[in-house]
């Protein structure tokens, strides 16, 4: 049977009091349209139709070519916005699922089972219901006599039994395809909100005597339908707990799943432990044994294996095997540390390269740099990279020895093993194997303390 989905993602999610539309607001760093079409496009769908309205160059932007796009210009409700696939879908035969850009939590082993139990009972539509503790809000599921669905009737439009019913609607739906577009072409607009709404569709169809039903899912959390930055705090919860869930199932130590931050798209390696207050963002991948935390904050990241991160900061780069980082680094964008590389603390590196084993221990400066291999960059170590206007290279060779406190005025280059001495303020080239000395030398003069003239008596 052919199978299409139609997402709902045009509203402008007034609730959530934002400039962000409402849809492309994250759960655990992915957008919540992005959440509901991953679950889609794990089922066997032909093609997925996302309805846009309110940001709709962003939410396309956001979901990319997963989806078709139809335009729903005016928002008239959720029965008006899944009209406008009409052209597309309503002459074809088979199932279509009918979802919310605002329930990031649905998983595809429900909807999975949603359509299956559609499929098996040859039904007009399925309704997925769901138990809520609090139902305030969402649209009541009320039932005939013989248990069968009769209508929705939504929150603003339910009598005082009818909010009583805890069954909710969760605006995840199976239709026969070319039911629900004949049944929407009904739908009127008369109710409290003036909207064409899509759960009118069910009573439509039980009126013309189609088999409408229901499968209700145990989990209530998994429906959560977000329209308020209360929801998304409550989704972002129940999101971060399975997220922390599946990598201690991986083999990841997590010590205080609470206070451990994992967006959606991560990866970690097996017997990597990770610290209460770790953050990990984007594109972010952390090989095995790894050893991350307490307090660090790491997005778009590629770390290697048994590497060590405490209490630091990095951003957009790339960090190798065994390498120690922190307490109190700030790895910026661009940078890329080989195997064994040492960054200590109070250590900011910004675009540069370090080779394997080269080491910054503390307080230092490295930006727009290229560090070869074994290079040892004493404390207050600092690359002069910035004229006011321009920014410029240094390059370091390899097996450099550069002593404390020592400025590097770019574009400036030393030489392979050079050796640069304490306090030393490198303006010009160093060429390999120099002793480079780049400050006044020292002068003693003896006895002169208690000539000086305060001194006498
Ligand atoms: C809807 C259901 C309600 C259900 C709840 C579950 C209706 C009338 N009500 O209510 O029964 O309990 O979801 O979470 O369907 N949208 C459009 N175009 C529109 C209006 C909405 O694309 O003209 C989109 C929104 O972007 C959103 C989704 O449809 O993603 C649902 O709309 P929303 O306003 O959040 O509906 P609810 O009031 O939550
Ligand atoms: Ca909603």
């Amino acid at each position: 049977m052919n199978r299409y989905a139609v997402i709902l993602a045009a509203g402008k999610g007034t609730r959530m009091k934002s400039k962000l539309y409402k849809v492309l607001h994250p759960v655990c760093g992915k957008a919540m349209v992005q959440h509901v079409i991953d679950a889609v496009s794990k089922l066997n769908v032909d093609s997925i139709y996302t309805v846009i309205g309110h940001g709709a160059e962003k939410v396309k932007s956001q979901v990319g070519d997963a989806s078709h796009y139809v335009l729903q210009e005016e928002q008239l409700g959720t029965g008006h916005a899944v009209m406008q696939a009409q052209e597309q879908l309503s002459e074809k035969s088979g199932t279509t699922l009918v979802l919310c850009g605002d329930t990031p939590l649905l998983t595809a082993d429900t909807l999975e089972a949603l359509i299956k139990q559609h499929e098996d009972e040859n039904a007009a539509v399925t309704l997925l219901t769901a138990h809520a503790d609090d139902p305030t809000g969402y649209g009541r599921v009320i039932r005939n006599d013989d248990g069968t669905v009769a209508k929705v009737v939504e929150h603003k439009d339910a009598s005082e039994d009818e909010k009583l019913v805890q069954e909710i609607n969760t605006g995840t739906y199976c239709f026969d395809n070319q039911l629900l577009f004949q049944a929407l072409s009904q739908v009127s607009n008369d109710n409290s909100q003036g909207e064409y709404y899509l759960p009118d569709v069910i009573e439509i169809l039980k009126r013309e005597e189609h088999k409408v039903a229901a499968y209700q899912t145990i989990d209530f959390d998994e429906t959560m339908g977000v329209n308020d930055r209360l929801a998304l705090s409550r989704a972002e919860i129940i999101m971060k707990e399975r997220i922390n869930r599946q990598h201690m199932l991986n083999g990841v130590t997590i010590i205080d799943p609470a206070n451990t931050y994992i967006d959606a798209t991560v990866k970690i390696g097996q017997d990597t432990t990770l610290l209460p207050g770790t953050i990990l963002k984007g594109q972010t991948e952390i090989g095995e044994d790894c050893y991350i935390g307490p307090f660090s904050e790491i997005s778009n990241c590629q770390v290697g294996n048994n590497t060590k991160i405490r209490q630091s900061v990095l951003t957009d780069s790339e960090v190798g095997n065994e390498v120690q980082i922190g307490p109190y680094a700030h790895i910026r964008p661009h940078s890329a540390l080989q195997d064994q590389v040492k960054i200590g603390n109070f250590v900011e590196v910004k675009k540069a390269t370090f080779g394997e084993g080269s080491k910054a221990s503390h307080l230092s400066y490295i930006g727009d740099a290229e560090v070869g291999s074994n290079v040892n960059l004493g404390c207050g170590s600092i690359t002069v990279n910035y004229d006011g206007k321009n920014k410029y290279l240094t390059k370091i060779e390899d097996n450099v020895f550069v002593g404390c406190n020592s400025n590097l005025v770019a574009p400036v280059t030393i030489g392979k093993g050079a050796y640069i001495a304490a306090g030393s303020t490198v303006t010009e080239d160093v060429p390999g194997d120099a002793l480079t000395i780049a400050r006044a030398r020292q002068v003693n003069k003896e006895n002169y303390v208690s000539k000086l003239s305060h001194n006498k008596e």
